[in-house]
């Protein structure tokens, strides 16, 4: 099976997380698209989701699920999501698609985050993948020096030639060369400095569960 089939197979697999009669939190990525598109086939069944970004809710609404502001909801009983990297203890690096805040808002009014992701997102120590910082633009000239400090290469994420700007209006940094042992502590650290909107590990916000694709199927991880 190929990266796209192994997408199909965990985004159909998240199905059986959503629970009848209730809002889902949606987050943002090329395997959520699968999801998404899974979640069509039940749209009757649901009330309707709140998303983590601009690109999923114009998916959803094309699909004709119905998107509610996340301020009009309590709590969510299910956050499904993918991750650019997760470890053994269900931490994760993510931000790829630059909609990290807002996936962390979403997974924080969620009772429960469930990961969907093929087996190549699976690592020992997070780091390998450039890890996504949202940054007001006036501290990232500062923030970029700081992850130098600690040993990365950090830069400014450019679309079209100019930097890339989040549907938050904000900017994102990517950090190379980290390797982050303790995922707990280094977001509590980062998410300290005057400037940073959003670090991209979830380590207080991490996987409950997490449904890996793999050439033997569908495997589920739980933390
Ligand atoms: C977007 C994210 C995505 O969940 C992450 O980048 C994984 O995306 P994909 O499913 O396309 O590999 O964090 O901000």
């Amino acid at each position: 099976m190929n990266q796209d089939e192994l997408k199909t197979l965990v985004g159909q697999a998240a199905l059986q997380y959503v629970v009848p009669g209730q809002i889902v939190g949606v987050g943002t990525g090329s395997t959520v698209n699968k999801f998404i598109d899974a979640l069509a086939s039940i749209k009757d069944q649901i009330k309707g989701a709140v998303s983590s970004s601009e690109a999923s809710t114009i998916r959803l609404k094309a699909l004709g699920i119905p998107v509610f502001d996340s301020n009009e909801v309590s709590e969510l009983s299910v956050y499904i999501d993918g991750a650019d990297e997760i470890n053994a203890l269900g931490h994760m690096v993510k931000g790829g698609g630059a909609a990290l805040t807002r996936e962390k808002i979403v997974a924080a009014q969620s009772k429960m985050f469930v990961c969907i992701a093929d087996e190549s997102k699976l690592v020992n120590v997070l780091g390998e993948f450039p890890l996504p910082v949202e940054v007001i633009p006036m501290a990232s000239s500062r923030i970029m020096s700081q992850f130098v400090q600690m040993g990365g290469q950090a830069q400014i994420r450019m679309k079209d030639g100019a930097p890339l700007v989040t549907d938050n209006g904000q900017h994102i940094i990517d950090v190379k060369g980290l390797k982050i042992k303790d995922p707990v502590a280094f977001e509590t650290q980062v998410s300290q400095w005057p400037g940073v909107v959003t670090v991209g590990v979830f380590a207080h916000q991490k996987a409950q569960v997490c449904l890996l694709g793999t050439s033997e199927g569908v495997k589920t991880l739980k933390f």
